[in-house]
């Protein structure tokens, strides 16, 4: 059988300066480490790690710095896309060491074992929805040519549909009706669409594209409700394999042990 490309999704780490700082009753640094631990111990370890945004908590370099030594322990390259509560130039700053970091979007594309791996910062300073800029919509118009043939992973932190939650939906993707027309020349390479901000885990789709939210490494939401209601349900991450062309995907919760 041809070998998978494995592909792990975590999301909404909201990591703090502070290791011991807690966000709705639970500490982000421990359960996010939990996470991190999980993926490196587990049997069949990723290709690669996307992180997708809500990164940190408070947007300070210091606490990128935190994420960056935490994904360091993974022996897989780590990409991120930036959610609600980034900061850019703080991200620049702790994650890659820029000293003059600018706080234009931070958009990225790059092939990855013959598929074409797409990361949106859908992030609007000092916002909490999501927004793609026209320079944003021309640059993924582009990376979605029917010439670009490879097949395609798309991820970013707001959901581009509604999840069933009014409070979250009021916070989606304000365009998505721009980011799906961008994509829609791709739409026979196009694999999955995946996302995070929503912390609860979510499976619908456009046009026969599953459209995948994946539970986050810090404090899971109950789904369909009409404010923030914390889960009991454990955090986790979700696996996503690529064999001969079809994607499969699931989720994989991390609860504490003994
Ligand atoms: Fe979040
Ligand atoms: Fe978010």
């Amino acid at each position: 059988m041809a070998t998978a490309t494995k592909i792990i999704q975590v999301t909404d780490l909201h990591l703090m300066e502070d290791a011991s700082a807690t966000m709705l009753g639970a500490r982000p640094a421990e359960t996010a480490e939990r996470v991190v631990r999980a993926i490196r111990e587990s049997s069949s370890p990723p290709d690669i790690v996307i992180a997708t945004g809500d990164l940190t908590h408070d947007g300070e370099v210091g606490s990128y710095r935190r994420v960056k030594s935490l994904m360091d322990s993974l022996p897989c390259p780590v990409r991120c896309a930036l959610g609600n509560h980034d900061v850019r130039q703080g991200f620049r700053a702790g994650w890659a060491g820029e000293s003059a970091p600018s706080d234009a979007p931070l958009d990225d594309a790059f092939d990855f074992e013959g598929l074409r791996l797409i990361l949106l910062d859908s992030s609007v300073p000092g916002e909490s929805g999501g927004h793609l800029d026209p320079a944003q919509i021309q640059w993924l118009k582009k990376e979605c040519e029917p010439i670009a043939s490879k097949p395609k992973l798309i991820f970013l932190h707001h959901p581009p549909v509604e999840v069933g939650s009014p409070w979250i939906d009021l916070m989606m993707l304000s365009n998505a009706d721009q980011f799906f027309d961008a994509i829609a020349p791709a739409k026979g390479t196009i694999l999955g669409i995946f996302f995070g901000h929503v912390h609860q885990d979510f499976e619908g789709d456009w046009e026969g594209i599953p459209i995948l939210g994946s539970r986050p490494t810090s404090v899971p939401f109950t789904p369909r409700t009409d404010r923030c209601v914390p889960s009991s349900e454990p955090p986790g991450y979700r696996i996503i394999e690529i064999r001969e062309g079809r994607l499969s995907s699931r989720i994989v919760q991390v609860p504490p042990e003994g």
